[in-house]
């Protein structure tokens, strides 16, 4: 009664054996008791759990092969019980690669050992040792046997709520490796679609406008009476750039020019690019009274406000048919601002009457937090994209401009409704 009293309830071996061992030991004195359990999953293998000295056989609760147990003969089922009054001497414990150290080490003698059968299964064996000879006799393995029935209910609970456990772990754990798995297919699909935008973006601004630039030689070429060789190589180099120009998109590698020598310079190099056979000839100007700060700013920033600055330059050739382009930069105690401005004839309608580029660039400067202004002066007849950016931004530690960047493909997002690059590609 005392038992079946002290494990009611409990879902633990080693719960169940403390809890027991006291009740036992009323009954039968023991040095050394453990309970061998054999799990559903590992037919093969058992699991010791021990009270009092501990061996061996308690110490790892890894499945050991019930082949190697002094005890396989009661496990497997070949005997009803095993007694014995000095288990060092006793052959049936010691055979090759038997795990009998503990018997040794534990000074363990008489032993006597009985199964936990239920439904005619043997489920595991509760195990009785004392370091006398000669301690037990056959009323001990009677009482021994029915403590062994008492606690077999007991122990098959335990073995199936183990397994149950067991089994909700590894359900648990799968489906934390599937949920794993999509965010991770997520994060890609999220990662590859912001690239494809940026790929979007940086085609319309560079390619796009240098096949445009190509079409217009090649109409300029076509009104032309006879054709120059020279004009023919000036229709090649313009190919070859824009064929450079692609496969550093493609290997996404960053505007070169900016990354060796900064901002200013790599504006000039695209206003150069841009006019060089544009005719009427286009006079350019480019003018930093910054001391180039940009160039101590985050990358990313800096790059995102050069793609800014070349479609505003694209646009003043394509659309005002400008004679003057002049770029400039500048600060004052805020801000760092930077101008397009061309002498084109302006915008025959709306800036917002966009297929991209205007778009592009006010997603752009959304990206890097600056603010950006389209502007026709009636006054002086100048058409000015002005660009005006925090200077904090400049000194913001790299990760915070990238963590930024990648708010903003939120902004992206949202932007992208209005300005696909695909449908700009797709018009064109
Ligand atoms: N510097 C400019 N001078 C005159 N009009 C301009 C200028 N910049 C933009 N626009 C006007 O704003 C409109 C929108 O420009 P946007 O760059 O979005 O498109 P696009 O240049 O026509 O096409 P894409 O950018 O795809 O080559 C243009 O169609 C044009 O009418
Ligand atoms: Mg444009």
């Amino acid at each position: 009664m005392a038992i079946s009293r002290a494990v009611a309830g409990q879902l633990d071996f080693q719960q169940v054996l403390q809890r027991v061992a006291g009740e036992i030991r009323a009954l039968i004195s023991y040095d050394h008791m453990d309970i061998s359990v054999i799990f559903a999953d590992t037919r093969d293998c058992c699991v010791a759990y021990e009270v009092g000295v501990t061996t061996g056989w308690g110490e790892e609760k890894e499945p050991k092969p019930i082949e190697k147990s002094p005890i396989r003969q009661l496990l497997r089922g070949e005997v009803d019980y095993i007694l014995t009054g000095d288990a060092w001497q006793d052959d049936r414990f010691h055979f090759e690669g038997a795990f009998d150290a503990p018997i040794y080490e534990a000074r363990l003698h008489s032993r006597l050992h009985v199964p936990f059968r239920v439904h005619g299964t043997i489920h595991g064996a509760l195990n009785i040792s004392n370091h006398e000879k000669n301690r037990y006799s056959d009323q001990d393995v009677a009482t021994a046997r029915e403590i062994a029935d008492l606690l077999a209910p007991y122990v098959y609970a335990v073995i199936r709520s183990e397994e149950a456990k067991k089994l909700a772990l590894s359900e648990g754990a799968a489906r934390g490796r599937e949920e794993a798995l999509r965010l991770g297919a997520l994060r890609l699909t999220e990662g590859m679609e912001n690239e494809r935008k940026r790929l979007g973006m940086d085609l319309h601004d560079q390619t796009l406008a240098d096949l445009a630039r190509v079409s217009r030689q090649l109409a300029h070429l076509r009104r032309q009476p006879t054709l120059r060789s020279s004009d023919l190589a000036e229709l090649d180099h313009e190919v070859a750039t824009c064929i450079t120009e692609l496969r550093r998109i493609i290997e996404d590698t960053k505007p070169g020019i900016l990354e060796l020598f900064g901002f200013s310079q790599a504006v000039e190099a695209q206003l150069e690019r841009s006019v060089v056979s544009v005719h009427p000839p286009i006079r350019t100007t480019v003018i930093d009274n910054t001391a180039s700060l940009l160039d101590s700013g985050p990358e990313p920033l800096r790059q995102t406000l050069f793609r800014i600055v070349q479609e505003a330059i694209n646009n003043a050739i394509k659309h005002g048919r400008a004679r003057r382009i002049r770029v400039s930069i500048d600060t004052c105690a805020t801000d760092l601002s930077i101008c397009v401005e061309d002498n084109g004839m302006g915008p025959a309608g709306e800036w917002d009457r966009s297929s991209g580029g205007v778009d592009n660039m006010r997603v752009r400067a959304r990206l890097i937090s600056a603010k950006i202004d389209f502007v026709r002066s009636a006054i002086d007849g100048v058409t000015r994209v002005a660009i005006s950016l925090p200077l904090s931004q400049l000194t913001d530690s790299r990760d915070d401009v990238q963590d930024e960047t990648s708010e903003v493909s939120e902004v992206i997002d949202e932007a992208a409704v209005h300005a696909d690059p695909r449908k700009d590609l797709a018009a064109q």
